[in-house]
């Protein structure tokens, strides 16, 4: 499976849906660690173990081209680490109404590249995708040329420390 990842936010949903439309099969990342008894539900938290779900997750099971979610790329070979400049995801979190702590937490994942260290170490091959100016629509296409083998995105290109410059103060003091 081809895993669409990426820091909450940054749209990883929104191009799922996009490529379900042009008749991919798009499986969960939440909906297959419940189906392996991987997920523990609290009052307004998610716990989900990893190191069970990589155990038991068997790929024959599922038959999709891509798997969604924040940490999908824990059960992919290949996948596309969807960025997003920090002020532009700021915005779209703002506007979604997240609470103060859970847009920082990202904030800063997305600055100190988390999600693609991560899948820099679970992966063979990663792809890193900048969407800051991108449509939905042209999201998509990239991550099905990647998904094709018709488009390569090796990792490296993007610094929003550098980026930003003095602009990342605001979101380290904050
Ligand atoms: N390319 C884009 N340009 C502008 N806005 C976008 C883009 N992609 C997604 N959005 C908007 O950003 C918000 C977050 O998108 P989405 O739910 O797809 O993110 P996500 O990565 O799935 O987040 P989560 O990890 O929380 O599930 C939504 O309001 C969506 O409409
Ligand atoms: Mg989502």
């Amino acid at each position: 499976m081809f895993a669409i990842t990426g820091t909450p936010g940054v749209g990883k949903t929104t191009v799922a849906k996009v490529l379900e439309s042009r008749g991919y099969r798009v499986a969960h990342f939440n909906e297959i660690a419940r189906h392996y008894g991987c997920v523990d539900e609290g009052n307004d938290t998610v716990e989900i173990d990893l190191d069970l779900l990589a155990e038991l997750f068997n790929p024959d099971e599922f038959n999709f081209d891509f798997v969604e979610g924040h940490m999908s790329h824990y059960i992919a070979d290949r996948c596309a680490v969807l960025r997003c400049r920090p002020d532009v995801l700021e915005r779209r979190m703002r506007e979604r109404g997240w609470d103060e702590k859970k847009i920082l937490e990202n904030l800063e994942a997305e600055i100190i590249d988390y999600v693609l260290v991560e899948a820099m170490e679970i992966c063979d091959e990663v792809n890193e995708t900048d969407t800051t100016f991108m449509s939905p629509e042209e999201v998509s296409d990239t991550v099905e040329h990647i998904f094709k083998g018709e488009l390569n995105q090796p990792p490296g290109k993007i610094d929003w420390i550098r980026e930003l410059g003095e602009e990342i103060e605001r979101y380290l003091k904050l």
